[in-house]
């Protein structure tokens, strides 16, 4: 253990932690700013967050900087000697300095008062040890007695104590070494790589919601390839998603390969985080080709094919979806892009009718943009002619839905003449027969045939109503008459 001291300025939030200071000098108490507040401070990363270790009484400290400071929100957790509250918009965790031990089929630890150097010893990794002092003895020099620093310096991230250790108290931390490497573009150190994969059995003890939001957590980062590859390479993921170990593998037949799906999820999933925020959509090109091991086939003479895979990819995407104890919305979406993530892509290449450009988008609705987004990520050849190609023709894709939209105000379409209005004009109720009527007009103006408006909508209903309501009653008379002979037959049976 090294116990190197050196100093960081500037300091964020400066103000605050000499505030602070002042009255845990004031009440001779030691206090430091730890973990998360230090490492973003070094790497120079904002942070709205400041984790403190207290010396004494956590909670009780809290309360004296609410008071003093003119805080607001305390929440105390009395039995874990934690307190948090806000201060000029920054959420402060007080924390008394402790130790904790772990009981083996529990992530719960059992938790000892104790002094800060052991505070730090209990934690993740090294870059997470780092303790900064605010009281004035100590103000901004940095107590770094598990050569964080160093680590920070090299990218690399390792545990404080023997990793088996660090990573059976608790589990949860072998999906954060991954996020890190993915948050940070850090490497996992490679006695902490074999200790994951060694311990990885530890974290069926973990819940499945924290699981998932650690999952969640590396796609937030700008790369989250770096993540899974530690998740796969570490065999971790066949534990927390078998269904992305499936999709390892190229097959070799004839002059006939087919590539890595895993490798190409990686790509689409790193491309998406560049063109958005959206984490629905960054965990829609996750899973977005999970149906392709179980429709592959391989055809004599044309090679590989995944016929249907999106119909399949879309059933499991569901299961999927409540494993992971997603929201119901994330599963409806995950659903919806799934099944038409082969659409825009089968445009291509074609003549692009109108009505086929409309289909696609009164189909993918809102989602429309999220859909094209996936679809250009999906992208991931490595032959720039045909990449280039490719992507030309999806500008020129994307050129003529807008014009389509703008021609047909067709997005959230839905017939311009309403229930109520073919009800009234047809005289009759409510029943299948209005929403028959209302398909044909939907129909109709997706092919291109009646104009999107009312009016047009209105004369094209005025030419069909006759034939199919007399159609309709025709068949209720037939339906009525074998009724009744049913029944006349049964009656001779009786
Ligand atoms: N910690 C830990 N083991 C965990 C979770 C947290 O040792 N399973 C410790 C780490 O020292 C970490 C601190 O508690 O720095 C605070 O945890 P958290 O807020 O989850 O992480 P941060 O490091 O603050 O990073 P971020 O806010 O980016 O998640």
């Amino acid at each position: 253990m090294t116990n190197r001291v050196k100093k960081i300025c500037p300091i964020s939030h400066e103000k605050i932690l000499k505030q602070i200071g002042q009255i845990a000098d004031r009440e001779k108490i030691s206090v430091y700013a730890v973990g998360g507040y230090v490492r973003d401070q070094i790497l120079k990363k904002e942070t709205k967050e400041i984790d403190f270790v207290v010396g004494e009484n956590g909670p009780l400290f809290a309360k004296k900087v609410k008071q003093q400071l003119h805080g607001h929100g305390l929440v105390v957790y009395e039995q874990f000697g934690t307190a948090s509250l806000i201060v000029d918009d920054v959420k402060l965790e007080f924390v008394t300095a402790r130790e904790e031990r772990y009981e083996k089929e529990s992530r719960k630890p059992i938790i000892e008062k104790s002094d800060i150097l052991s505070d730090l010893e209990r934690r993740d990794f090294t870059i997470n040890t780092l303790a900064l002092g605010i009281n004035k003895d100590n103000f901004g020099k940095i107590l770094d007695p598990f050569g964080g620093l160093k680590d920070m310096k090299a990218k690399t991230i390792r545990t404080p104590l023997d990793p088996d250790r660090t990573f059976s108290d608790d589990p949860l931390r072998i999906l954060r070494a991954a996020r890190f490497a993915s948050q940070l573009s850090f490497r996992v150190n490679p006695q902490i790589i074999r200790s994951m994969e060694n311990q990885r059995e530890r974290l069926k003890i973990v819940s499945q919601e924290r699981i998932t939001d650690e999952l969640f957590r590396i796609l937030s980062h700008p790369r989250p390839s770096v993540g899974f590859q530690i998740l796969k390479q570490t065999h971790v993921l066949d534990i927390v998603f078998p269904e992305l170990i499936d999709l390892v593998g190229i097959e070799q037949r004839d002059t006939y390969h087919h590539k890595d799906v895993f490798e190409h999820t990686m790509k689409v999933v790193d491309n998406l985080a560049r063109i958005s925020d959206n984490p629905r959509l960054r965990f829609v090109g996750l899973i977005h080709d999970i149906g392709k091991p179980r429709v592959k086939q391989f055809v004599e003479g044309t090679g590989w094919t995944f016929h249907g895979h999106e119909l399949v990819g879309e059933r499991l995407s569901k299961k999927i979806c409540n494993r992971l104890k997603l929201p119901k919305e994330y599963r409806k979406y995950s659903q919806k892009l799934i099944h038409l993530h082969m659409r825009p892509i089968q445009l291509i290449g074609e003549e692009v009718t109108d009505s086929a450009i409309r289909r696609l988008i009164v189909q993918a609705g809102e989602k429309i943009d999220d859909l094209m987004k996936l679809c250009r990520a999906d992208i991931t050849s490595g032959n720039p002619k045909w990449v280039k190609r490719y992507l030309n023709n999806f500008e020129y894709l994307i050129n003529r839905m807008k014009e389509v939209e703008e021609k047909d105000r067709i997005r959230a379409f839905q017939s311009p003449v309403r229930g109520e209005e073919i009800m009234e004009v047809c005289g009759i109720g409510p029943g299948p027969l209005v929403g028959k009527l209302k398909s044909m007009i939907e129909e109709a103006i997706l092919e291109g045939q009646v104009k999107n408006e009312h009016d047009a909508a209105y004369r094209y209903l005025m030419t069909i109503k006759d034939d199919v309501l007399s159609h309709c009653n025709e068949k209720a008379d037939t339906d009525s008459k074998m009724g009744s002979h049913a029944q006349q037959g049964n009656s001779h049976g009786v």
